[in-house]
């Protein structure tokens, strides 16, 4: 330690020590100002948290370290005039002049540890808050922030999914957010966000703290009104129910969809694309140690011996890849919103003309709100004048619809919408479940891993009408009957061969 009362006299004379001495005090200065205004302002603003306890900080700790370096400058120029530079590492408690000095620079000290390690908690807190997450950076996390807030997890914040407890992915994902900064500030960041997230917690510890599969069990039943794309926005409806299943500990029964995650049950694979579509290689360990190998019949088998071949175990994640992002195709928002008559079925082709204008290539969300905005009315005007004038409210309530939907779940700027977005909770929209669950997935011995319909759920009732009471029902299920007229074309193909994005799915 340089000698203090020398230090004291000359050391603000030079200008590096100067700046850096403002700085910590200014610094302290706005540091107390803006911790009382956190204190007794509250609330979660991501950006004050963030110039208080990391900006500020941040500027004390420059001030000290400028300080420290002019400090060492002076000696080193003092030593190279020749001058002796005395150190004094002794305590000389007789010297008030040096004690009052001594205590001034501990209190100092002290008080910097404690803003020092004060913000670094707040920074933790304000780091791991969801407006942080999916606020700061706007555009780029717009999507899932927005998708977000129309979830079942909208009030589960996203680090418990995102990190989950403990301090290494705490760490982890600190060095990843760090990255992303840089990449935010540089506007070099993949658009739209790439997906599926490779350093994703095992599910096991981060769903199963909610939710636990051994304590589900049973159906859960499901109502869907479609409308086709005729003049009339013909309905017809399907009910089922959906075996969701799980392990009953009162009943010792394993059983329905869940089945895959049971402890007992092991069950990996391998894809051959980033996104995890193409699966041609399937293993199950059952509970006695055998398994089985499933593989895909008439594609290319990858080497799993090789180790740049990822075997990845099945998770809950692998079918509920959307459980807080979930970016409604067209035609299920158009569905959902005709049944409910925020679009109205009255309006004839609404369906497919709130399609099409939903389905557009637009350049940004100012152009498509536009477009979205005079579309249906235009589109009346030109092809059924007197429905234009006639059921102009219906027309203006199912236009702010179409935009809300819209805004929704369509990010044009980040080209992220259901095209981006993969959702393999059902074979539907996207394959899901068939892309093991096809019907050519075979193994050695032969058996197949089932395509029935009834594997998964049972229809219960169907037909074209939205009256349940109108429909063809029966409890212990229905064969399925397409509602267009295909013929058997449904069993051969998968849906999704005719169900593509240009038909809204
Ligand atoms: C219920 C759990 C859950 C919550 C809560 C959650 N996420 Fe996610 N998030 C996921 C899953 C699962 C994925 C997709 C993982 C995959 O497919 O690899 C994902 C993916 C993402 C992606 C990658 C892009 C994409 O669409 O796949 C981003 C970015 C993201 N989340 C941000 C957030 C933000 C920001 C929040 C909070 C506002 C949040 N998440 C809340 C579970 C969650
Ligand atoms: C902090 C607790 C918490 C965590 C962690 C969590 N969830 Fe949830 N989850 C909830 C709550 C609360 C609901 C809403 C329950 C309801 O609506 O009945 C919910 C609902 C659900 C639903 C039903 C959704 C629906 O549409 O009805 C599914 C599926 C689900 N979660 C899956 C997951 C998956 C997969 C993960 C891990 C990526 C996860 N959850 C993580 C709390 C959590
Ligand atoms: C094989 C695919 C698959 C896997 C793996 C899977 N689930 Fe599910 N899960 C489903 C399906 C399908 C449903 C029914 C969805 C629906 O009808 O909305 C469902 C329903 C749920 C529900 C809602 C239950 C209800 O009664 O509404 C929760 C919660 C849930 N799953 C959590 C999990 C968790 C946690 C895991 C991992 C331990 C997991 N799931 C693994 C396919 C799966
Ligand atoms: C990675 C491949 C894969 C995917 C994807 C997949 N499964 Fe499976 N599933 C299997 C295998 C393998 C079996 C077991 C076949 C056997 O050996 O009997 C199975 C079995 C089942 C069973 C029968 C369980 C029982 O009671 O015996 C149901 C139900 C099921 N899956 C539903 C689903 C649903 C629903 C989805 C989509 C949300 C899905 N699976 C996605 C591989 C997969
Ligand atoms: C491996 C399991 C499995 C098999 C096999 C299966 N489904 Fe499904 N199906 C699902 C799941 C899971 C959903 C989603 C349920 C939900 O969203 O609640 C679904 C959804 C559906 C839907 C509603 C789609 C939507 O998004 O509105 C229809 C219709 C349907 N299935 C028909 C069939 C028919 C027909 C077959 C036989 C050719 C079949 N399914 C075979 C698991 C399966
Ligand atoms: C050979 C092509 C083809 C296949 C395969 C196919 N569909 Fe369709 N589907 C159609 C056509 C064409 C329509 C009529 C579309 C319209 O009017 O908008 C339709 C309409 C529907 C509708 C109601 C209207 C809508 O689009 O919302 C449902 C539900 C449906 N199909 C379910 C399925 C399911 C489930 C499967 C897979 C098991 C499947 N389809 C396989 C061609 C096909």
């Amino acid at each position: 330690m340089a000698d203090i009362n020398d230090r004291k006299r000359t050391l603000f004379r030079h200008p590096l020590a100067a700046i850096g001495g403002a700085l910590t005090i200014a610094g302290g200065f706005i540091f107390i100002v803006l911790l009382l205004l956190d204190i007794s302002v509250g609330g979660e603003n991501p950006y004050s948290s963030l110039v208080t306890f990391v900006v500020v900080p941040a500027i004390i700790t420059l001030g000290v370290i400028l300080f420290l370096i002019a400090s060492w400058l002076q000696v080193r120029a003092a030593r190279a005039r020749g001058e002796h530079v005395r150190f004094n590492l002794r305590i000389d408690p007789t010297d008030p002049n040096y004690m009052r000095s001594l205590w001034l620079f501990l209190g100092l000290s002290a008080a910097l540890i404690l803003v020092v390690s004060y913000s670094g908690y707040r920074a933790y807190e304000a780091t791991d808050s969801v407006a942080f997450c999916g606020k700061t950076c706007h555009t780029v996390m717009e999507p899932q922030y927005v998708t977000y807030k129309n979830s079942p997890h909208a009030k589960v914040a996203c680090v418990e999914c995102h990190i989950g407890p403990g301090a290494s992915f705490y760490v982890k994902s600190k060095l990843d957010g760090t990255r992303q900064l840089f990449r935010t500030a540089l506007n070099s960041y993949e658009r739209p966000i790439q997906t599926p997230v490779h350093n994703l917690r095992p599910a096991q510890e981060t769903c199963e703290g909610c939710h636990w599969p051994q304590q589900f069990w049973g159906n859960k039943f499901t109502t869907r009104t479609y409308y086709k794309t005729d003049e009339q926005n013909s309905p017809w409806t399907i009910s089922f129910l959906v075996k969701v299943g799980g392990g009953n500990p009162r009943t010792g029964k394993l059983e329905g969809i869940h089945w895959h995650m049971l402890a007992a049950n092991k069950v990996e694979y391998v894809a051959t694309d980033e996104k995890r579509q193409t699966i041609p290689w399937v293993r199950v360990t059952s509970p006695d140690g055998t398994q089985k190998v499933y593989k895909s019949a008439g594609s290319e088998i990858p080497d799993i011996n090789d180790p740049a071949t990822e075997i990845r175990s099945f998770d809950c994640m692998d079918c509920h890849n959307r459980p807080s992002h979930k970016f409604l195709a067209p035609a299920t928002a158009l569905n959902l919103a005709l049944s409910t008559r925020n679009v109205s079925p009255t309006l004839p082709y609404i369906r497919q003309v709130g399609l099409d204008l939903l389905n557009a290539s637009y350049e940004d969300r100012e152009q498509a709100q536009a477009a979205l905005d005079t579309g249906l009315m235009a589109y009346y005007q030109a092809n059924y004048p007197e429905i234009a004038v006639s059921h102009a409210a219906e027309i203006s309530r199912s236009t702010k619809t179409l935009k809300t939907i819209y805004a929704e779940n369509f990010f044009p700027e980040m080209k992220t919408d259901y095209r981006a977005r993969e959702n393999n909770l059902s074979h539907f929209v996207n394959d899901g479940c068939f892309r093991c669950h096809s019907g050519n997935m075979e193994s050695d011995d032969g058996s197949t891993i089932s395509s029935a319909c009834s594997t998964c759920h049972l229809i219960v009732a169907q037909g074209p009408s939205e009256d349940l009471s109108q429909l063809t029902s029966s409890i212990t299920g229905l064969d399925f009957q397409h509602p267009e007229d295909i013929g058997d074309a449904w069993k051969e193909a998968k849906c999704t061969d005719c169900h593509t994005p240009d038909s809204g799915y």
